[in-house]
């Protein structure tokens, strides 16, 4: 869920060991035990019966194609699919990657079952140490099914009804320091505003409470730990990142246990996410403990996150680079609220079909998780071919969402392609940014609610526009591809 650009990932790995002093000792460690495992792999490969997927040779033994991967992806995918089809494997870091491409065969990665093709093989190390034991990735799959379901119960309408008027009047409250006019960092502004919405909205207003700059800094700690390095190397490692993250993760679970033993004693609680984790029981009938109210309570705020600043911010510069396009979705708002613009509500979000598509669109643009990864645990056939033990299997929602032969005008921002019938029931997987299968994500309809909430109060303050006819690049280099240089410019709207 949390990856891509393996380049950034040595680098990062690299400036990692230097920073503990024992650079070149370490990395030659580190190339001999993996590459001993590579040959290992490939030993086990070469047992496999069946044709094996293509394999993109390289002349760089251990690094493989890390480079040309990590400076491009989605051009480096979308070649290799052209030269060698739907289904290929290439070598990055020691690492053997099959990617699968376009619907057909992505449906072997969605379909799968987790004990065949599996997550917490791939996620486990990254995304324990941020939420901690007993949740997600370090349980059992039935069982991280189970607190999902819990989870999906307390993102529930009723909530949503309230949420609404939480995030429209955190928004209204953060952008009162952008004044009337002016030029900002936009991708900042929703990084902010999302944590305290996210927080106010998922972990109820005992922790919303809390969150000052202190705490602002320990959840940026945390995230901190989604690196490349963490990805790569394990947890023990003495690396500042890592050091970072495991005392905020001790004193975010200190905030958090204290807030739960508050709402315990409430005899009046409010009816939100928090009491629903609180009140919730497994199958078995039994609660859950503190410790995992607290690691879910993170994995929703950090889940969430970049996922949906990143994606709010390219929403704001496709609105800002089309000018027509952003005045009739101000139009919709008029059409739904009436002139004089009555407050956001939750019963009219879904009359919003304009801004709808124009999120949709920016979601198969920009999806903020560029790949899916799973570990192939026993032999799978896929196309004709059969992917070995020990591939990480992958599906990049960017690259089937800009497959020239499904999308037309692949590149360009085109909203009203939803209103196509056609397009809007193609292939089952051609358009997957919130994933498909087991482990689809459960945050669509929150994040739906919270970017149409957002944008509805932005579109009617500010008119958008772009800074010299620059539309930001993408970064890379970040887990989650963000824009690179994101500072809009923005005037008050008249109407
Ligand atoms: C624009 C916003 C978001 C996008 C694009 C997004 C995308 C995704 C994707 C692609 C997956 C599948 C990962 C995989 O198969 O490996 C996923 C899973 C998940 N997401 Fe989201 N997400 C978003 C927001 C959220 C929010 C707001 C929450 C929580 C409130 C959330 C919670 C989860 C959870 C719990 C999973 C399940 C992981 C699993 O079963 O392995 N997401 N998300």
């Amino acid at each position: 869920m949390f990856t891509d650009s393996t380049f950034e990932q040595f680098q990062g790995a690299f400036e990692g060991f230097a920073d503990i002093g024992t650079g070149t000792f370490t990395l030659i460690t580190t190339t001999f035990v993996l590459g001993a495992a590579l040959a290992y792999r490939q030993l086990c490969t070469s047992k496999i019966q069946g044709k094996t997927p293509p394999h993109i040779p390289s002349s760089i033994p251990f690094l493989g194609q890390a480079v040309s991967f990590g400076s491009s992806p989605i051009e480096f995918l979308l070649a290799a699919y052209d030269k060698y089809g739907p289904v290929f494997s290439f070598t990055m870091v020691g690492k053997t990657f099959t990617y699968l491409v376009g619907s057909d065969a992505s449906s072997l990665l969605f379909n799968s079952r987790n004990e065949n093709l599996n997550a917490e093989d791939v996620y486990s190390r990254l995304v324990t140490p941020v939420f901690g034991k007993g949740v997600a990735y370090d349980v059992p799959n039935p069982v991280f099914m189970e607190q999902k379901k819990i989870l999906k119960t307390g993102l529930s309408i009723n909530h949503f009804r309230k949420h609404v008027d939480i995030i429209e009047s955190e928004t209204r409250d953060y952008f009162t320091r952008w004044g009337a006019e002016g030029k900002n960092d936009i991708f900042e502004a929703f990084s902010e505003l999302i944590i305290l919405t996210a927080s106010h909205c998922l972990h109820g207003k005992e922790i919303r409470a809390c969150l000052d700059e202190h705490v602002a800094q320990l959840y940026a700690d945390l995230d901190g730990g989604f690196n490349h390095l963490a990805w790569l190397l394990p947890g023990w490692l003495p690396f500042p990142s890592f050091r970072k993250r495991d005392k905020a993760h001790i004193e975010v679970k200190k905030i958090f246990g204290k807030a739960i033993e508050q709402r315990r004693a409430d005899p009046n609680p409010d009816d939100d996410m928090l009491q629903t984790l609180i009140e919730s029981t497994y199958k078995s009938g039994r609660k859950l403990t503190d410790d995992e109210v607290t690691g879910m309570l993170i994995g929703l705020l950090l889940a969430g996150q970049h996922t949906s600043s990143t994606t709010s911010s390219w929403l704001a510069f496709f609105l800002a680079k089309d000018k027509a396009l952003q005045d009739r979705v101000f139009e919709e708002q008029k059409q739904i609220y009436g002139n004089g613009l009555a407050p956001v509500d939750y019963d009219h979000l879904k009359d919003m079909q304009l801004l709808d598509r124009c999120l949709k669109e920016t979601l198969r643009l920009r999806p903020p998780i560029m790949t899916m990864m799973r570990m192939c645990r026993t032999p799978q056939t896929v196309l004709g071919y059969t992917i070995p033990p020990g591939h990480q299997v992958c599906v990049s929602p960017t690259t089937n969402q800009c497959l020239p032969d499904t999308w037309k005008d692949f590149d360009k921002f085109l909203p009203d392609r939803f209103l196509d019938p056609e397009v809007a029931n193609s292939e089952k997987f051609a358009y997957v940014p919130f994933g498909a299968g087991r482990h689809r994500c459960i945050g669509e309809s929150f994040a739906y609610v919270q970017i149409k909430t957002i944008f509805s109060v932005l579109i009617r303050k500010y008119e958008f526009s772009l800074i010299d006819d620059y539309f930001p690049e993408v970064n890379y280099t970040t887990m989650i591809h963000t824009p690179r240089k994101p500072i809009i410019q923005y005037k008050p709207r008249e109407f």
